[in-house]
């Protein structure tokens, strides 16, 4: 038994983040003015080639304001996964537009093309495809049925950044991507997110919303209803000296990735997502427990907190919480979303985590597991 607890996440600052956050401050410029967040912006778009960048709070409002640019209003239909954070249906409640539950597929956990195909009406206006635990979703199929329908697309790259699709970063596929920066992500400014675009348009409605709907051209005078959606200076300078390592933040999660498919190698019960050859960011190891019932999967969980290992497990299925009821949102069932929910666990994942953790992580979680199969 280990002494100290092994964290499900954990940030990871080896680079400039002092020297930068201690500049902000010396500066003055700690809110929303200040030149990291320009920097910070105009490095996360290079980084992805992408023309637009704009830095938000967190990644929740990224994706509220990605859909309010796109004119998503009242009544609007936009499909999203059932499997995902709550906060990619919310934002489209956000917009008072209806979120439609999709299923996802049983291999990538991805949201369901033949599903979303089903669940398009009159009415369906964008589509929100999230890469889920870093995993990229099928994208040639989803962008051919959403141009098909004239849909927007909504990348949410929130768990995703540094995943790629036939040798393209996700986030460069949709009309505009989502990413969040929170405390457990690929690179952290504590509380943060970006939109990415490529789109003159998106951009400019992007950065006025952002700032209360202020006209850029007349201090303090609005063309619209907007919010305060900016990232400080203080953040900026944070995610500039994490995407300075951006290289090594993420080769450290392929190692600590392969590590844990070595330790499960022989191991019968664990599956994993399908990445259909393309390349995940690892963002967190995740897996199901072949047939395990949701307490036999909670039992697991709790073995491994006595053993002070940190879990937490896959994302419950939207359709499944009270504010969720309606039949506008949640239409048909949802048998995928269901059982890889009910099956699903996410270890310790961050850079900095030894050979030697994984190997006690893992032998813990075959234990657990074989003495909660009957
Ligand atoms: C898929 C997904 N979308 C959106 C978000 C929201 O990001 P944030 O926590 O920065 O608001 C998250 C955050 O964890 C997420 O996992």
């Amino acid at each position: 038994m280990r002494d100290k607890p092994i964290n499900i996440a954990q940030p990871t600052f080896l680079g400039n983040e002092k020297k930068y956050v201690t500049d902000a401050l010396e500066s003055g410029w700690i809110s929303s003015i200040g030149k990291y967040i320009e920097i910070f912006e105009k490095s996360f778009a290079q980084y992805h080639g992408v023309k637009h960048a704009i830095a938000t709070h967190n990644g929740t409002i990224a994706l509220h304001l990605a859909l309010a640019a796109s004119g998503i209003k009242e009544e609007d239909e936009v499909l999203v996964p059932d499997l995902t954070f709550i906060a990619t249906s919310n934002s489209v409640r956000y917009c008072n537009a209806i979120p439609v539950l999709t299923d996802v597929e049983t291999d990538d956990w991805n949201i369901s093309p033949s599903d979303m195909a089903n669940k398009i009406t009159p009415k369906t206006k964008a589509v929100i495809p999230v890469h889920l635990y870093g995993n990229p979703v099928r994208l040639r199929e989803i962008l051919g049925i959403a141009h098909a329908h004239n849909l927007i697309v909504i990348e949410d790259c929130a768990e995703a950044l540094g995943a790629k699709y036939e040798g393209k970063p996700v986030g460069t596929f949709g009309d505009i991507a989502c990413f969040s920066f929170f405390g457990n992500k690929v690179i952290t400014t504590g509380e943060g997110g970006m939109c990415l675009t490529n789109n003159d348009d998106l951009a400019e409605r992007m950065r006025i919303l952002r700032d209360h709907g202020m006209n850029r051209n007349k201090k303090y005078w609005y063309d619209c209803v907007g919010f305060n959606y900016r990232m400080t200076n203080m953040q900026a300078a944070v995610g500039l000296a994490q995407l300075e390592q951006i290289d090594h933040l993420l080769s450290a999660r392929d190692h600590i990735y392969d590590a844990y498919c070595d330790c499960f190698r022989k191991f019968p019960l664990i599956r994993l997502q399908s990445t259909h050859g393309q390349q995940n960011t690892n963002w967190i190891f995740t897996l199901r427990i072949h047939d395990f019932t949701f307490d036999q999967r909670d039992s697991v969980m709790a073995m491994m907190k006595q053993k002070k290992i940190d879990t937490r497990p896959v994302f419950y299925p939207i359709h499944q919480m009270s504010f969720y009821q309606d039949p506008a949102f949640a239409r048909g069932g949802f048998p995928n979303s269901a059982f890889i929910s009910r099956e699903g666990i996410s270890l310790p994942t961050w850079v900095g985590l030894q050979d030697d953790d994984i190997r006690y992580i893992s032998e813990s979680l075959m234990e657990s597991i074989q003495q909660c199969t009957p």
